[in-house]
């Protein structure tokens, strides 16, 4: 099939989270099942300095009776052809979606303006599409203007939609809608009216990241007001768990690693935590160290893991490493704790791939106590990296972790999302730690688990032939 991704997220190219390993992972593994995959991308303003390929194409389309002009340019990542649409006013900025505090008051015109300039690209092409394959509400949008362009060399062509995160909508007010050329759609039933909820109203099939989140979807408050569209697609909504690149992501091959190991041999591993240790100013390489990779905001539990931190850092059993950037309200109480507990905990601001790995590799627990958590990532890593998670049991965290005491336990899990469940899970990891034998047999468990984008990529597959049979 030839499949085309419309995404605002490309690991090499553009990354604020998960998102960005998604689409690659995903791309990779199905252009290795053999299909033709090709991504279509916001030329953002760090894509500038990146060779393009001599050949490029303009293109010119009306948004709501105004017209529009963009540049297509094209390079290749890994054998994948990535084709970025250039417009500079809307999109070379060095941040994608913010300005560092407020999201940009124009998202709803650029990432409308995105995927009608995708789509008018698309019916250029010789070979015809497949599938468009849209990934959260940045491309959501492309589900109504396919219909709406109904044009011959995109007739055939199906929209699946994949939800990473519900959580962000991109709702829409009734200028905005004119304003994007959608004033004749009305949502039934009185929907939130939304970027992504337009796009889970007119897909043709449509999935979220793992099953557990997509049960939660089906009802409040997970689907943040939408769980009546949700459950009116049922039919065509399935859950396909995301998968991991262990191209990137396997501490055997990790060259960011000061030395690399595997669950034979965790020499490697020590050697990684002492370099952590050293690197960051903590002193004791004997106390178990718990570290966390994440984006500092209300997702993933920042306002329970503070108090729950608050009670452990005084007890110095541990040290705590946490690398994140993100929300200023979470970020100050973190700096605070770092002034008062210099020798057990450390806040590594800002975004940087190699340290994150890292930082994976250093720890002997991962924090990752999300408030919710459509599949989660960085517990999948932690698993290979032998670093055993502690997460709370939602949405994909609660189908990639097994809790202990469980006889076949990867990591800690808890269930309320507040201070006292976490500390207690806390607190059980360290007495975990203390039981090296029970300790090591969770975390080799875990270093065993496979989730191979190879697996995904046939569910993709399966629900990609369904759109297109449905016709
Ligand atoms: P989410 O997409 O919700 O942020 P995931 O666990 O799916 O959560 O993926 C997060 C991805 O972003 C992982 O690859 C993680 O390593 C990366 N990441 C998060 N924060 C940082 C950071 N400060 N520096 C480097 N990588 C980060
Ligand atoms: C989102 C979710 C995360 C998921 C990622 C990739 O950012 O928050 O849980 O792993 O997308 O699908």
């Amino acid at each position: 099939m030839r499949v085309v991704f419309i995404c605002s997220e490309y690991e090499g190219l553009l990354k604020t989270g998960g998102l960005a390993d998604a689409t690659r992972g995903l791309a990779t593994a199905l252009q290795q099942l053999g299909h033709q995959v090709e991504v279509i991308m916001p030329r953002y303003a760090a894509l500038y300095q990146l060779p393009m390929a001599a050949e490029w194409q303009s293109l010119y389309f009306d948004l709501s009776g105004y017209p529009y002009g963009c540049a297509v340019r094209h390079l290749e990542v890994d054998g994948i052809k990535v084709s970025l649409i250039e417009h500079h006013d809307f999109f070379a900025r060095a941040r994608p979606y913010d300005d560092g505090e407020q999201p940009y008051p124009d998202n709803v015109q650029r990432f409308a303006f995105f995927c009608k300039a995708a789509l008018t690209y698309l019916q250029r092409s010789e070979a015809p599409v497949d599938i468009v394959h849209g990934h959260d509400w940045q491309s959501a949008l492309a589900a109504c203007y396919l219909k709406e362009m109904a044009v011959e060399a995109l007739e055939h062509t199906k929209f699946v939609l994949t939800i990473h995160n519900a959580a962000y909508q991109q709702g829409l007010s009734a200028a905005d809608v004119r304003l994007i050329g959608l004033g004749n759609w009305q949502l039934p039933n009185d929907f939130h009216l939304s970027m992504l909820s337009l796009g889970i109203w007119q897909a043709d099939k449509i999935n979220t990241v793992s099953d557990g989140y997509r049960q939660e979807l089906l009802s409040e408050p997970a689907a943040n007001g939408l769980a009546a569209l949700y459950q009116m697609r049922q039919a065509d909504f399935v859950g396909i768990l995301n998968g991991c690149d262990y191209g990137r992501w396997d501490p055997s091959t990790d060259l960011s690693l000061v030395a690399q190991y595997d669950a034979t041999n965790l020499q490697g591993k020590s050697l990684c935590k002492a370099e952590l240790l050293r690197q960051t100013q903590l002193p004791k390489l004997d106390l178990p160290l718990f570290v966390a990779v994440s984006r500092v905001t209300g997702q993933k539990g920042f306002s329970y893991l503070i108090p729950a931190l608050k009670r452990f850092l005084p007890q110095a059993k541990a040290q705590v490493v946490l690398m994140g950037t993100g929300e200023q309200q979470f970020l100050q109480p973190l700096r605070l704790l770092e002034q008062e507990f210099p020798s057990h905990f450390r806040l590594l601001e800002g975004f940087d791939e190699s340290l994150s790995h890292q930082v994976e590799a250093a720890g002997d627990y991962f924090l990752m106590p999300s408030l919710f958590e459509p599949c989660g990532l960085n517990q999948i890593y932690s698993l290979r990296y032998g670093t055993v998670p502690i997460v709370r049991a939602t949405g994909g965290l609660k189908d990639t972790v097994v809790g202990y005491p469980a006889a076949e336990a990867t990591g800690l899990s808890f269930m309320q999302p507040d201070a006292t469940e976490l500390f207690e899970a806390m607190s059980q990891a360290l007495s975990l730690f203390d039981d090296k034998k029970n300790y090591q047999f969770v975390q080799q468990r875990g270093m065993q688990q496979v989730f191979s984008w190879q697996q995904a990529a046939l569910s993709y597959e399966m629900l990609y032939r369904q759109a297109v049979s449905a016709s």
